[in-house]
């Protein structure tokens, strides 16, 4: 059996879930092909998935696909990813299992547009998995509140145990998608209504800030951005024309040694949404049961 696993990590959660899953498949002897797209350069520019997809995955019977929560929804970049896929013939697998990784707050409806998304490729979901992980923008040293701090760890080891038998018994179990349907009314119609995130990203995220000045350039910001938005041109870090839009990851900010990027933001406002959010309170109550889980009915 031969298992595909592609990862979509701005800030390196799902990639941790994702190497988890690949070492206990390895462990079971089970083939696997890692495809890791953060950071493909050229690829978010040109948005070329469906041709960047033929050329670098290989025949397999499973694919497992891995996305952030962004927005409660699937992040976009995984979304279009998955709707290149081509159709499940000539060595492209028709059992598939995503998994989502999320800052503590919300799931949202991720796993559920991950299977939807999947069915339409002619695939069959025949589990799913939300992991509760750091929120990323935590990692953000300006960002004092931390929300589940160096998770995902060895906790959601019985997970990806449970996920990875699931692959290797993957014929006897049917289509798990209606399980990714966990939330209830009130989470799905905000996500539908209310959490438009590309919406979100032109209007209301807070605006990347480079101050050429303090940059001492390092390069880390070009060699971590997930969508290669930065680049280096003389000694600057620059934008360029027709660049992808900055997906507010925060992983710029978070690793710029002299502070040099920023988000032109409130922090304190941040902070504050951010500790009410971790008690259960406020406008983004983190109330999720279970936290994490695999979803997946044997077939008997
Ligand atoms: C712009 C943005 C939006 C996010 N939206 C949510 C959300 O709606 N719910 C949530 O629980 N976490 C949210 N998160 C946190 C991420 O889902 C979480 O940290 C995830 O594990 C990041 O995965 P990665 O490390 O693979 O990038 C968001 C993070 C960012 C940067």
């Amino acid at each position: 059996m031969k298992v595909v696993i592609i990862v979509f990590s701005p800030s390196g959660n799902t990639l941790k879930v994702a190497k988890m899953l690949e070492k206990n498949l390895l462990e079971k002897n089970v083939s696997v092909q890692f495809v890791d797209i953060t950071r493909t350069r050229g690829l978010f520019r040109y948005r070329n998935f469906g041709q960047y997809l033929y050329k670098h995955v290989e025949k397999h019977d499973v694919l497992c696909i891995g996305s952030p929560v962004y927005a409660h929804h699937l992040h976009y970049n995984v979304q279009d990813l998955i709707k290149s896929l081509p159709p499940p013939v000539n060595g492209w697998g028709k059992l598939t299992l995503p998994f989502v990784t999320y800052g503590g707050i919300n799931s949202g409806v991720a796993l559920q547009e991950a299977g939807n998304l999947l069915k339409k490729t002619g695939r069959i979901p025949i589990a799913g998995m939300k992991i509760n992980s750091q929120h990323s923008l935590t990692k953000i040293p300006q960002i004092t509140v931390k929300v589940n701090e160096g998770m995902p760890g060895n906790e959601i080891g019985y997970l990806v145990e449970e996920l990875s038998n699931k692959i290797l018994n993957g014929e006897e179990y049917v289509d798990a998608s209606k399980e990714f349907r966990y939330q209830n009314f009130k989470v799905r119609f905000k996500a539908k209504i209310l959490f438009r995130e590309k919406f979100w990203q032109k209007h209301l995220y807070p605006k990347q800030i480079i101050d050429c000045e303090k940059c001492i350039h390092c390069g880390k910001c070009v060699a971590n951005c997930p969508v290669q938005r930065i680049e280096m041109i003389d000694k600057k870090p620059s934008i360029s024309h027709g660049s992808p839009d900055c997906i507010h990851c925060g992983s710029c900010v978070a690793l710029c040694p002299t502070n040099a990027i920023t988000f032109d933001m409130n922090w304190n406002r941040w902070n504050q949404l951010l500790s009410k959010a971790a008690a259960g309170h406020g406008p983004l109550p983190s109330n999720e049961e279970p936290k994490s889980a695999v979803y997946g009915t044997i077939n008997t």
